[in-house]
């Protein structure tokens, strides 16, 4: 029976699944990586990636349908430059992001009926823990969603320092800062300043050795990580502190735990210093859904973390920075979408 038109559509996005898990065995196998010096067979691919050739053959068509890869016409295959970002040394990489999430988020999908109905984390249903517990139990997932994270986090780094003055500042402290991508990105502009990123102990105990070796000695040498519970502490010292990207995990109350602690720790700061200096300030950077196109992204983190995580707009954020003792002084779109609120504490002054 040939399929109608509708039937197609229906079919097409019924199937999504099979292409994006193909997209994520072809980054495991590391395909685009092995492509770049030029088409080759199915049978070298199997050889150099431990494959089944057959099997692989059928891999590399339903990548060639998705436009990945293309055939040349005598038995080999290439990758198409419009993918050329699955290789791993590609500038503008997407091939962690493509393995957590067609392979972890895709699975905590499996659970979507349950966050529909009843408004809770599908990732806690499918995999018994949230999703920070589940990558410190698992560091070989840990290492791909830092990885993910560091993917996103330049092109946004990159826009905020040609929109960020960071003359008058010394030490810049992301708190959930991951893997440091964001501070190394800072840290190349600026030759002055240093970087604290604190995180779960696990990402910390990874990340230092790993920054020198991709951002090399003289920007690894000048980030310390602190590993701790953002919830409970963050240390004093910074004059910038950023939270990029942390907020819309969480449900309002736990957001304002997280604010409390940079809030203590700036506080310290500020008594620390000598009068007359300026009191250090708080960078927020979230990617604020505001139109119907960012339900995807919505759904998505309803999906990993609760209803109550990642739904909110400007307005919620102004409304939590405010209960949470922050005056938001300047806010700015960075072109990619990342809306950036230049925060000081609530009577520290404007100027
Ligand atoms: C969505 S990622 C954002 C990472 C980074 N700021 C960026 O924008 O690329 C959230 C980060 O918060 C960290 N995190 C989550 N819970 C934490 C906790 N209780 N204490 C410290 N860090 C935590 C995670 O390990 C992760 O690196």
């Amino acid at each position: 029976m040939e399929a109608l038109p509708d039937q197609m559509q229906i079919a097409r996005l019924a199937a999504g699944g099979c292409f994006s898990r193909a997209l994520a065995t072809a980054a495991r196998l590391g395909i685009a990586d092995l492509m770049d010096g030029g088409a080759l067979s199915h049978h070298v691919l199997a050889e150099r990636t431990g494959s089944d050739p057959d099997v692989l053959l059928r891999l590399l068509q339903v990548l060639a349908l998705g436009g990945v890869v293309e055939h040349d016409g005598n038995g080999a295959f290439a990758m198409t430059e419009a993918f050329a970002a699955l290789r791993s040394d590609h500038p503008r990489s997407l091939r962690n992001f493509c393995i957590l999430t067609a392979e972890t988020y895709d699975d905590a999908f499996g659970a979507l009926p349950h966050t529909v109905r009843t408004g809770e984390s599908g990732f806690r249903q499918v995999f018994g823990v949230p999703l920070y517990e589940y990558l410190e139990a698992d560091p070989e997932a840990g290492r791909i969603f830092d990885g993910a994270m560091s993917e996103l986090a330049r092109p946004v780094v990159a826009a905020l320092v040609r929109r960020h003055d960071f003359s008058s500042v010394n030490t810049v402290v992301d708190v959930g800062g991951g893997d440091g991508t964001t501070l190394a990105g800072i840290l190349a502009a600026h030759e002055h300043l240093r970087g604290v990123c604190v995180d779960r102990p696990g990402v910390c105990a990874r990340a230092g050795e790993a920054l020198r070796a991709s951002a090399g000695p003289r920007i690894g040498e000048r980030v310390t990580f602190h590993p701790a519970d953002i919830f409970e502490e963050v240390p004093a010292g910074g004059d910038r502190y950023l939270l990029k990207n942390v907020l819309h995990d969480w449900p309002p109350e736990r957001c304002e735990r997280v604010l409390a602690s940079i809030g203590r720790a700036m506080r310290r700061t500020a008594e620390a210093r000598e009068p007359g200096l300026a009191p250090p300030r708080l960078l927020v950077l979230e990617p604020l859904p505001d139109q119907e196109s960012d339900a995807a992204h919505v759904l998505f983190r309803m999906v990993m973390c609760g209803k109550d995580a990642g739904g909110f707009g400007e307005g919620d954020l102004r409304g939590l920075l405010q209960r949470s003792g922050f005056v938001p002084v300047r806010v700015e779109r960075l072109a990619g979408g990342h809306h950036v609120f230049e925060c000081v504490p609530d009577g520290a002054g404007q100027g």
